[in-house]
């Protein structure tokens, strides 16, 4: 199963339209395809069509159950197309992140869901994991279980200042993983037609050299309007450009297969893994060395760290679930 976090502490620069469609899109290549939401928003759910209300169990309950996923962890995933299972989120993921309680009680706080994955992995052969607009527990826990991490960067105004921060953050935790975690920056809300969005873009691909992915996800009205008609892009408009853009993603990670460098989480002792409150040797910038410092002050991320506020609109009216699985 390779594993693909989908990670950016800003609100509203794609990462849960990409990882709807990103994951869909496998799924229509006949690819067994878990997405995980781990934003307390449940916005998956919502762009998919399940009803919150009909959600019991989800991402929360099997992250703190004993043993993780509690008996059959299979029983909280909803069937959202063929191929296609949601690990639903609820609110009561919000909590999980409380200094008191939740995760923070827990002495493997960072490797829940790792290991909670460990239990799927024979069931799938990708995994997506949507996370929260937030730096933190949750957002720790899915760069642990990821074998690799995507980063919706908006090439919009301000966006190369605003990726740099973004980048450097998700660095510096990943720096904490003991293990390579590579990071493809991948520009979303592309507007190739205006000048200042492909400047940006071009930039973007400067600053970041390797790791921009040499394709984007334009900005694509229809790709809202499957949202809040609760379906991926490949069920509400197959074969439009904006499928077109998630099927060269999909191509790009296809041909480019990334060696799985996460140890099974059962097998954490054989891992060089740093304590939290070790610095890497060579921190990559200044603000990245602010950063841990910041992070070393809230030991074991129990508190959100440069936590910017979601901004996204709500997709309305989900249409159709075909029930918990
Ligand atoms: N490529 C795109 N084209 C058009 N609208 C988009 C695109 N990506 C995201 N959006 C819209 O922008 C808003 C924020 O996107 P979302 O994926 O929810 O971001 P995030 O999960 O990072 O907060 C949503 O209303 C979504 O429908
Ligand atoms: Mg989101």
């Amino acid at each position: 199963m390779r594993t693909v976090a989908i990670v950016n502490q800003k609100g509203g620069c794609g990462k849960t339209t990409t990882s709807i469609n990103l994951a869909a899109t496998l799924a229509a290549r006949g690819l067994r395809t878990l997405l995980v939401d781990l934003d307390p928003q449940s916005h998956c759910a919502a762009g998919l069509g399940v009803p919150e209300d009909r959600i019991e169990t989800g991402i929360a309950e099997a992250l703190l159950a004993e043993p993780v996923g509690g008996e059959n962890p299979e029983r909280m995933l909803w069937e959202v197309a063929r191929n296609l299972r949601l690990a639903p989120s609820t609110v009561a993921l919000a909590g999980l992140e409380a200094a008191r309680g939740g995760l923070a009680i827990v002495a493997d706080r960072d490797a829940r869901l790792a290991k909670l994955l460990d239990r799927l992995v024979d069931r799938f052969d990708w995994c997506i994991i949507d996370c929260p607009p937030t730096i933190g527990l949750l957002t720790f826990n899915a760069l642990r279980a990821a074998d690799e991490a995507l980063v919706p960067v908006e090439t919009g105004y301000f966006a190369l200042k605003g990726s740099e921060r973004q980048v450097a953050t998700i660095e510096a935790m990943a720096a904490r993983l003991g293990r390579p975690l590579p990071l493809h920056i991948l520009p979303t809300l592309h507007r190739p037609d205006a000048k200042l969005a492909s400047d940006l873009h071009a930039a973007i691909q400067r600053r970041h050299g390797a790791t921009t992915l040499p394709l984007s996800i334009r900005e694509h009205e229809v790709l809202r309007e499957a949202a809040g008609f609760g379906q991926p892009i490949t069920e509400y408009a197959p074969g439009s450009p904006a499928c077109e853009d998630f099927v060269r993603l999909v191509d790009w990670l296809m041909e480019h297969p990334t060696a799985c460098t996460r140890a099974s989480a059962g097998n954490t002792i054989a891992m060089p893994v740093q304590p939290l409150a070790t610095e890497p040797a060579e921190p990559a910038s200044p603000r990245v060395a602010d950063l841990l410092a910041r992070m070393r002050a809230h030991a074991g991320f129990s508190a959100e760290i440069d936590a910017s506020a979601p901004t996204q609109d709500t997709p309305s009216e989900p249409a159709k679930a075909e029930g918990q699985a």
